[in-house]
Parts: C-alpha cells; sequence; structure tokens
C-alpha cells in the first residue's frame, strides 16, 4: 500500500513575508488531513524560515538541489549535511529545469541521489521526455534511460528509499498537463521498469506526477493507479490552491 504524497516545488519563488503567510495557510490547510503526506520544497535562503514555521506539523520540507560533496571549496555549493542542518527531510534531485538550464547529466543527477541516500534524506528523482522526444515516440526510451541512471549504477534496492517523479517537460510551467491517461501510462511503465529488478520495491515506491497539476485536474490524476500523488510547482505558490490539491490526494488515499 502506498500513500500520498503531496510535494510543493517552490522554484526560484518567495520572499519572507510571503512564505510566513503561505506556509502559515498551508498548514492550517492540511492540519487535519490525516490520509497523505506533505512536503514543501523552498529555495534555500528560507530552510531556516521554513523549519520554524512548519517543525512540529504534518508539513515537511526540503530542498530543491544539493552539492555531491561533502565540503570545501566549492563556491556557492550547499552541502547534504547543511541540508538536514536545517531539518530537511527531502531533496529533488535531476529536475529537468536543473537538467536544461544547469547542464545536469544522468550521471551527476545520480551521484548527487546517492549523496542524498547517504545523508538520510529523500530524494525526490525527477525524470520526463521534452515534446519533441514524445512526439518521436522516445518517452519510454528518454524514462527508461534516467531511470536506469540510477538502477545500473547502484541497484533497484536504492530506489526503496526514494520518492519517483514523473515530470514531462511538455506539461511543466505549461498550464496543460498531462491526461491521467498519458500519466499513467508511464508511471506503469516505470513501475515494470523497475519489476524487472525488484517486484517489492516496485510495489512500494511512490511516483508523483508533475507538471500543472491543479485543483482542477488532480483528482483524476491522483485517481490512477500508479500515480501516488503530486510534485506541484505553480500551484504550490497559492496556499488555497495547494491545501485544494492536499485535499484531492485525501480522496484517493491508498495506492495499489
Ligand atoms: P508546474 O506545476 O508549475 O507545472 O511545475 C511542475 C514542476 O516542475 C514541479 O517540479
Amino acid at each position: 500500500m502506498r500513500r500520498k504524497l503531496v510535494v510543493g516545488n517552490w522554484k526560484m519563488n518567495g520572499s519572507k513575508t510571503k512564505n510566513k503567510s503561505l506556509l502559515e495557510d498551508v498548514v492550517a490547510g492540511v492540519r487535519d488531513l490525516h490520509n497523505a503526506d506533505y512536503v514543501v520544497c523552498v529555495p534555500y535562503p528560507y530552510l531556516g524560515q521554513a523549519q520554524s514555521l512548519l517543525q512540529g506539523t504534518n508539513v515537511a520540507w526540503g530542498a530543491q538541489n544539493l552539492c555531491a560533496t561533502e565540503d570545501g571549496a566549492l563556491t556557492g555549493a550547499v552541502s547534504p549535511d547543511m541540508l538536514v542542518d536545517y531539518g530537511c527531510t527531502h531533496v529533488i534531485i535531476g529536475h529537468s529545469e536543473r537538467r536544461i538550464q544547469f547542464h545536469e547529466t544522468d550521471d551527476t543527477a545520480a551521484t548527487r541521489f546517492n549523496v542524498a541516500l547517504k545523508a538520510g534524506l529523500t530524494p525526490i528523482f525527477c525524470m520526463g521526455e521534452s515534446r519533441e522526444e514524445r512526439e518521436s515516440d522516445w518517452t519510454e526510451y528518454v524514462v527508461g534511460r534516467q531511470l536506469d541512471s540510477i538502477i545500473r549504477r547502484f541497484g533497484a534496492d536504492f530506489l526503496a528509499k526514494a520518492v519517483l517523479a514523473y515530470e514531462p517537460l511538455w506539461a511543466v510551467g505549461t498550464g496543460k498537463p498531462a491526461t491521467p491517461e498519458q500519466a499513467q501510462e508511464v508511471h506503469s511503465f516505470i513501475r515494470g521498469r523497475i519489476a524487472r529488478c525488484n517486484a517489492e520495491v516496485a510495489e512500494n515506491v511512490r511516483i508523483l506526477y508533475g507538471g500543472s497539476v491543479q485543483p482542477a485536474n488532480a483528482s483524476a490524476l491522483f485517481a490512477m493507479p500508479d500515480i501516488d500523488g503530486g510534485l506541484v510547482g505553480r500551484c504550490s505558490l497559492d496556499a488555497k490552491a495547494f491545501v485544494d490539491i492536499c485535499k484531492a490526494a485525501c480522496q484517493h488515499p491508498m495506492t495499489a
């Protein structure tokens, strides 16, 4: 049985003033929603603020990336232990915006995935194809390659303590999500590929869908058998929208 999980990815948004009211409203909104799990991934400078406003609540917090090295001369980088120091439980790894705009590769994403796990963080590992790749029928090739970057190097067992996210690039930030059927097809492919290596891990790993998740489409997406929740960008910046998505997750509390 897999519990639903809703993760907010704030990306590079926020200010101390806005964050305070957003987090307070989210906390108040999900306080009595006991059937799912909630996480917000905030920009690094706001981790301390997230910690002080969220500790003791049912909303966990995390970061959007980390550096694969423990410490040392790496200007501008943030280590896994620093995230742990701020009470983070989760970290997003391999988001398409980082792969494209910061030239991250399957290999560096896999390295950071491993380092996150070693530090006791739950990596939220993102995969997804571009519009051109989908139109060329390459979706399974691309998503499979991204997934294999972890499995080949570390084995499928490593996925047991992770969360996976399917985020088709053509749906991210466009307001045009994948249909529940399109998303389900890829989620089922991901789970099936893991099952070839380790059936138990495949059965238990949570696979989130990300890409224009909104209150209006969340319930239909979360009703799909292999969609275990959402990775939410824009709507995580609006407390009411985010809470409504969390409520949709609670309508379909368990998958499988
Ligand atoms: P949107 O919900 O804004 O499409 O962003 C999705 C995303 O990239 C979450 O990581």
